[in-house]
């Protein structure tokens, strides 16, 4: 039987590799307990009112669920002061960010991003055979100028993480308005916040009045981070009216669940679990970046709930090395950056023990390396 051909352009893509699962590492390596820092998932947990309100959305579990999501959808648009109209809400950011490429890209067009960033905007535009155009980093951040260059009548959109993922590094409000107001009204420009309640800079953008401007913008958020849901699944957009409307057509009818969608409504009017979980972010933040500094290793800026340290080894070896004391980290190769690992900030209690780790792992290196 001859193999059903498949559409040519998603032959460049590669399956999305997972941070490793606790259990896998707890099994194959014998460890009883295992801290993952590898998925910049909320150390603190969920807050108790979402997960409470999770449980008790299992009473409707055989029922679909609300494909408008109704309720979180007023609670939303009552806090950011927006209309219902304007919200969209995906299985998490990842979904929303999926909607793009089949909303915008034509086979042979083009969208523009940084050359180290969140690998699900070259997913959406690939899938759907358009090409994703690189833009080299600057200060280990966004180039925003560079992007404008790349603009040629064949781009479609605009990819902008901020804080992006893997580097942590953050552009300011008066930069995102300067690159705003020079980017052609035909060209979408996402702007995705999954970490902008970890920012803790004066200058970070206040995206949400932009919008009221700039037609061409979609600002994409999620409950994933600082609202501690990753499993449930539920991200949202905001934009103009005319723009989400062209994302209904194409959403999946029930794509938030039940859970996720009480869940993430809990979760909004528990703002003092996300202020405890800035303020956790912040302190083992700082305790990093003393660390690093008091073992001479050198760190990115960053504005997100990670850090990306140069380890100054081959991080294939120290992602093992790690592993085996009970750390799971993203390390760099992976992501663009070799030399650099990629480290959730976890727990204060959680961050020491992976600093003293990491010391042992980059001595037992040097000794190694001696003896050669
Ligand atoms: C920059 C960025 N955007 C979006 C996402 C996806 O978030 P979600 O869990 O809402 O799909 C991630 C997840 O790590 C991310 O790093």
């Amino acid at each position: 039987m001859s193999a059903i051909e498949h559409r040519k352009s998603i032959d460049p893509m590669s399956p999305y590799v997972p941070g490793k699962p606790i259990d896998d590492v707890k099994r194959e390596l014998g460890l009883k307990e295992v801290i993952k820092l590898a998925s910049n998932e909320n150390p603190l947990g969920t807050s108790p009112k979402a997960k409470e309100a999770a449980i008790a959305s299992f009473e409707a579990t055989n029922l679909y669920p609300d494909g408008n999501c109704t309720a979180l959808r007023n609670s939303l648009s009552k806090r950011l002061g927006v209309k219902p109209e304007r919200l969209l809400f995906g299985c998490g950011a990842d979904e929303i960010i999926s909607f793009i490429g089949k909303v915008f890209v034509n086979p042979g067009d083009e969208c523009v991003t940084a050359k180290i960033t969140f690998s699900q905007y070259e997913a959406s535009v690939n899938a759907m055979g358009g090409t994703m155009v690189y833009v080299p980093m600057k200060n280990h951040g966004f180039d925003l100028d560079g992007i404008l260059e790349k603009i040629t009548p064949k781009t479609k959109a605009i990819f902008l993480a901020n804080p992006n993922n893997p580097t942590g590094t953050a552009f300011t409000g008066a930069e995102q308005a300067r690159f705003l107001e020079k980017v052609p009204e035909g060209v979408l420009v996402a702007i995705d916040e999954a970490y902008g309640e970890y920012a803790d800079m004066e200058d970070y953008p206040n995206t949400l009045p932009m919008l009221e401007k700039y037609k061409n913008v979609i600002w994409i958020k999620t409950f994933s981070k600082i609202y501690g849901l990753a499993s449930l699944r539920v991200g949202y957009a905001v934009a103009a009216e005319p723009l989400i409307s062209l994302f209904e057509k194409i959403r999946p009818p029930f794509n938030v669940t039940v859970q996720g969608q009480a869940a993430a409504r809990a979760a909004l009017h528990d703002q003092e679990f996300v202020k405890k979980s800035f303020e956790s972010n912040k302190a083992s933040k700082a305790y990093c970046q003393k660390a690093f500094a008091e073992m001479g290793l050198e760190w990115m800026p960053t504005e997100a709930n990670f850090i990306t340290v140069n380890v100054g080894i081959d991080t294939r070896i120290a992602f093992a090395a790690l592993m085996k004391k009970g750390y799971i980290v993203r390390p760099g190769h992976a992501l663009g950056m070799e030399g650099w690992l990629r480290v959730t900030l976890g727990t204060i209690h959680q961050m020491e023990g992976f600093v003293k780790a990491l010391g042992e792992v980059l001595e037992e290196n040097a000794i190694a390396s001696e003896n050669i």
